[in-house]
Parts: C-alpha cells; sequence; structure tokens
C-alpha cells in the first residue's frame, strides 16, 4: 500500500506541466479521494491508504495531468458562498462573476426589484446566490444548453429554490413572455478565434464561451432586447477590450446611465444600465 507522502510527491512530478501549483492540486485530489481535508495530510503522511482510494487518486491525478479542468473531475465548483455540483458541459464558474452578483444585488437592493431574468444561467451560479441573497425575488433563467439546465435543476433543487427559480429553454428571452424589472447575463462573449488555455478550450463548452465573430454580439443583442422590452436594468459580464465598443452602442441608443465596473487584475469585466422611455 502506498503512503500519503509518496502520493504526493509522484502525483506532484505528474502534474508539473498541467498545473501552476501542482502539489497543492495533488494535495486537493487527495484529499477528495480519501475525503478528508487537506490538514490531514500533513498530518498523516506516513500513513498508507486502500488499494481502491490510490486508484481513484490516480484516475484523478491522469485527468488533471491530461488538463481535464479540477472542478469537472470531482463534479463540484465553489462560488461566492455556496458550491454546486459542475459536469462536462456546463461552464465552471469564475471568480470574477461573483462581482457581476455584487452589481446586480446592488441594484435589486435599490429598487426593490421582485422579478428578474438570467440570460444563460449555466449552473446556476448567479440565479441561486441572488435568490439566496433577497428571499422575495423571482428569477426566470434561460439557456440554450439542455446540459446547463440539467445541472442548473439539480443545483436550484439543492438549494430548495425550485419555487422561485423558473428554467426556461430559451435563446435569450424568446420564449419568456412575463415582464421583468432587469436581466442579468454573463453570456459567451469571447471573440470567435481567440486561442484559450487547453484546460478550457479541450473541456469547457464553446457555446458558452465564444460571443460570435466579435465576440460582443450576444451583449449588443442583450442590451437591445432590454430596450425593446422596456426593461429598467441590465447587469452584465463582458470582455476586458469590450468596454469601448459597448460604450459606444448603448450611447448610441440612448441609453447614458452606464456604469462600468473592473475585475480582481483591474481589468473592464462589465457594467450595468438603468434604461429609460427614451432609451
Ligand atoms: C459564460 S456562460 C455563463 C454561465 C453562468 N451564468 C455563469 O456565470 O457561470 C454562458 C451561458 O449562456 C448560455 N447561452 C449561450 N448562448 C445563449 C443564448 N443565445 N440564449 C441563452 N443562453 C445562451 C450558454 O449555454 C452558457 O450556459
Amino acid at each position: 500500500m502506498e503512503r500519503i507522502g509518496d502520493l504526493l510527491g509522484k502525483a506532484t512530478k505528474l502534474l508539473a506541466e498541467a498545473c501552476e501549483r501542482p502539489r497543492f492540486e495533488a494535495e486537493l485530489l487527495l484529499a477528495h479521494a480519501i475525503d478528508k481535508d487537506r490538514n490531514y495530510l500533513i498530518l498523516h503522511e506516513s500513513d498508507p491508504i486502500a488499494r481502491e482510494q490510490a486508484d481513484h487518486f490516480w484516475q484523478m491525478v491522469h485527468r488533471r495531468a491530461a488538463h481535464e479542468p479540477y472542478a469537472y473531475i470531482v463534479g463540484k465548483a465553489s462560488f461566492y458562498d455556496i458550491e454546486l455540483v459542475v459536469e462536462k458541459g456546463v461552464l465552471i464558474p469564475r471568480p470574477e462573476t461573483e462581482l457581476l452578483v455584487e452589481r446586480a444585488a446592488a441594484l435589486i437592493a435599490r429598487h426593490d426589484l421582485q422579478q428578474i431574468a438570467e440570460i444563460g444561467i449555466g449552473s446556476g451560479a448567479i440565479a441561486i446566490v441572488l435568490a439566496r441573497k433577497f428571499p422575495h425575488l423571482k428569477i426566470i433563467a434561460t439557456d440554450i444548453s439542455e446540459t446547463a439546465l440539467r445541472v442548473a435543476r439539480r443545483n436550484i433543487e439543492a438549494f430548495g429554490l425550485q419555487g422561485r427559480i423558473t428554467l426556461v429553454y430559451s435563446n435569450l428571452l424568446d420564449a419568456v413572455e412575463q415582464q421583468v424589472e432587469m436581466v442579468v447575463s454573463n453570456p459567451p462573449y469571447i471573440e470567435q478565434g481567440v486561442t484559450l488555455m487547453k484546460d478550457v478550450a479541450a473541456y469547457e463548452p464553446h457555446e458558452a464561451l465564444f460571443g460570435g465573430k466579435e465576440g460582443d454580439e450576444l451583449l449588443k443583442a442583450i442590451v437591445d432586447l432590454c430596450i425593446e422590452r422596456k426593461i429598467g436594468y441590465l447587469a452584465c459580464e463582458m470582455g476586458y477590450n469590450q468596454r469601448e465598443r459597448i460604450e459606444r452602442y448603448l450611447q448610441a441608443r440612448g441609453v447614458c446611465e452606464i456604469a462600468f465596473y473592473r475585475d480582481y487584475a483591474r481589468l473592464d469585466r462589465g457594467f450595468t444600465v438603468q434604461i429609460t422611455d427614451s432609451g
């Protein structure tokens, strides 16, 4: 039987090419395989582990060494104050999207919003956190990916929010007739042809990442939709290089109440707008 310390040493070497922090990821995977926390590993370096657990660990290490994201291997991802089930076919929620949640939450609180929509729910990250923050809030959430809707349903049910988050298989809000007061969205916004890290490009769903030839096509479609339907508020994540184009687009449509925000790396990452009757 192999000992914890030896397993970690070997796995760290195997993960060196694929991971920025190979030892850390080896520890996470081993802790997951034996259902303990990382501290346990440090205190029990010379303990042997059961054969099936070691086999499971090596399977996971090989998947990670082939660049499969950690979240898909263990089937879960942390976001804001919750943990979500994820699987291949649904985007792994990103830390910067927590900033979008904060911006959307500020609008909901300030204007006492009761009914909003999310376009592109993915795993359910944004809608679930917002529903937990605002116990009165109702959310209609769409996606064009059946996998995303299935995973979102599972996460919504795990938090007992099925009465407040309604899932709709729909392009944008095409299949949603109800009037909503705000749209929140982290749509696909990457420009066609951009080369992504192998972990992302080879494993995450392309329909969740690429927004079209320019990248901002869906963002613009969402702006148009909000104007047409007289939806008062919009909060969106966007690409770090899209601010100028989005600003011009919004201004050309008479939308002037625009607030852009930056992410943890100080890059432009999203915006909120207030849409009045004139635009
Ligand atoms: C960047 S992911 C965001 C997922 C999740 N909201 C998050 O922030 O982690 C974009 C999501 O939008 C969905 N999507 C792409 N095009 C769409 C469209 N035209 N209408 C509705 N959803 C769309 C994708 O399937 C994907 O789940």
